[in-house]
């Protein structure tokens, strides 16, 4: 995995490290984080670190084209919040709740037509401080996110690599 800022860590160094202090310097900075990967494995490592970070209560939407990692980085931080569960995308049952040492909502937003589809199904309770919440395509109903939510851009890389993804977390 290649790290494309100097502000981002690799994962070996957020191994070692705090995770929890470094994020919440990144914050204070307000600063965009950017990472290459080159397999599904290591997005999904890059999810599991970026796990290590999120409290309950946190927000993530995860943004970009159809099959560039956004479920292959949730199975990561499913894993990073301690969920032993298999994760299934819910394309159409629109959110799965996973209980691992914290509780993990998981939308998929894709499907959406109207809003009031998520309100219906009790989307603000989905955001309450118990639980980590992850909106696959959240970028198709940012008026309703969070104000507080964590963007995730996943694009393709051009060039030689077909499995090459551009992953930038912006805080
Ligand atoms: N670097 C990479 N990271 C993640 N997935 C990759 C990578 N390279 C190739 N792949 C492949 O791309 C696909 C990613 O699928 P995934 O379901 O995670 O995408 P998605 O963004 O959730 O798509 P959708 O919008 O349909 O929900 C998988 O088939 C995976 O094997
Ligand atoms: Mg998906």
């Amino acid at each position: 995995m290649r790290i494309k800022k100097d502000n981002s860590m690799s994962i070996e160094q957020s191994k070692d490290n705090n995770l929890e202090r470094d994020v919440s310097q990144e914050q204070k900075m307000g600063s965009d984080q950017e990472y290459e990967t080159y397999s599904e494995q290591e997005t999904f490592e890059l999810g599991y670190e970026f796990a290590k970070g999120l409290k309950p209560g946190d927000s993530i939407s995860l943004e970009g084209d159809l099959g560039t990692g956004k479920t292959a980085f949730t199975k990561g931080i499913a894993a990073g919040l301690g969920v032993t569960q298999h994760i299934t995308s819910p394309t159409f049952t629109l959110v799965n709740t996973y209980n691992g040492e914290k509780i993990l909502h998981h939308f998929d937003v894709y499907r959406v037509n109207d809003p009031d589809e998520l309100f219906a199904i009790g989307w603000e309770e989905y955001f309450s401080y118990e639980a980590v919440t992850v909106v696959e395509w959240g970028d198709l109903v940012p008026d309703i996110l969070p104000e507080n939510t964590i963007h995730i851009r996943f694009s393709r890389l051009d060039g030689s690599s077909y499995e090459g993804r551009r992953i930038i977390i912006e805080r």
